[in-house]
């Protein structure tokens, strides 16, 4: 596929992102070429163990990347627009790219009543009155989820367990109706139980609002519930691109293998854990970056750096498949 072909369709299209930090006169690159593209109306999961550098491709969209982290090249087209100044990217999130956090408890203000949290986009980027944003965040609420929408409004958010304040989350992070939510990892501190409830109230906004949806988890389960395409991610590249049934049927590189044989599933005689671990940045290896753990390691791994090929559906960096 020709990225740059579609870019005007695209709701989003990130280009050949690079992102790293700077040390002792040094680059260390977190992400390396990264590029993705989201069509209105799709939802693309990222997937990869702690540390791939999922949440920094997620926070650069945003262009909210922690202080000292920095976009070395690559662009960023929402809607066609480069979106490149602090200021284009200020236009953007809250109105048009909102994010759901990991941690509900952390994105809230304890200090704060619930219902004022999830107005507070409207009152920035709305002309409502307050009468009518209060309205609109009651209606939100019932359609997250929250029972007794009017009293839970004038609470606080330590009054409300886990599962309640991420659908607070969720409420700020739909009221303005974006274009494109972004998820990172929005489930994993959560149990099970309200997990599905939370993947189902996603899909639903995917359904019936066209929310195209950046879904990351480093549980490719939960992925497989919501993801039409997904991204695997190693050591801040990405190793493999495809639609969510080939991923799971047929794997192509051997990393999303390992990933796949790791994951508990009802059934399975044994889950084989990855060997090793992820590398720091400073420690990522030249060449390819999985080699190491990787058990159909061969002699051309250690002389070529592989490229990102395509292959059926989707795209594959290894080097099996020159
Ligand atoms: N503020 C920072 N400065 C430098 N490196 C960072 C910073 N925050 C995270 N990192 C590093 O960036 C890499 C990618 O992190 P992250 O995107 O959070 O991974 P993931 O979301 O896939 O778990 C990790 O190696 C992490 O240690
Ligand atoms: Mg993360």
């Amino acid at each position: 596929m020709d990225i740059s072909s579609s870019k005007e369709t695209n709701l989003l299209t990130v280009e050949h992102l690079t992102i790293g930090v700077r040390k002792d006169k040094k680059e260390i690159l977190l992400v390396e070429d990264f590029s993705m593209t989201i069509e209105k109306g799709q939802v693309v999961g990222m997937a990869g163990e702690s540390g791939c550098g999922k949440s920094m491709v997620c926070k650069a969209i945003l262009g909210i990347l922690p202080p000292g982290v920095e976009i070395f090249s690559g662009n960023i087209y929402f809607e066609g627009k480069e979106i490149k100044t602090k200021k284009d990217f200020k236009n953007i999130r809250g109105k048009f790219i909102n994010m759901i956090f990991q941690e509900p408890v952390s994105a809230l203000h304890p200090l704060k009543k619930v219902g004022h949290q999830i107005g507070e986009g409207l009152k920035l980027h709305s002309k409502l009155n307050g009468k009518e944003i209060k309205e609109k965040v009651i209606d939100t609420m019932i359609s997250v989820g929250i029972n007794d929408p009017e009293k839970r409004y004038n609470q606080y958010p330590h009054q409300l367990s886990g599962g309640l304040c991420q659908r607070v989350v969720i409420a700020m992070a739909i009221i303005n109706e974006p274009k494109l939510i972004i998820a990172d990892e929005p489930t994993t501190a959560l149990d099970v139980t309200v997990q599905s409830r939370i993947i189902n109230l996603l899909k639903s906004l995917n359904k019936n609002n066209g929310t195209s949806i950046i879904f990351v988890s480093h549980d490719l389960a939960v992925l497989s519930q919501i993801a039409e395409r997904i991204n695997i991610m190693y050591c801040g590249e990405v190793v493999e691109e495809n639609l969510s049934k080939n991923i799971f049927s047929k794997p192509k590189h051997p990393y999303t293998a390992d990933l796949l044989n790791s994951i508990p599933e009802i059934g399975k005689e044994y889950l084989k854990p990855i060997r090793g671990s992820v590398p720091v940045p400073e420690e990522y290896p030249a060449l390819c970056k999985y080699a190491d753990r990787c058990d159909e390691k061969f002699c051309l791994c250690d002389e070529l750096k592989p490229e990102f090929l395509e292959v059926e559906d989707g795209k594959v960096r290894c080097l099996k498949y020159k």
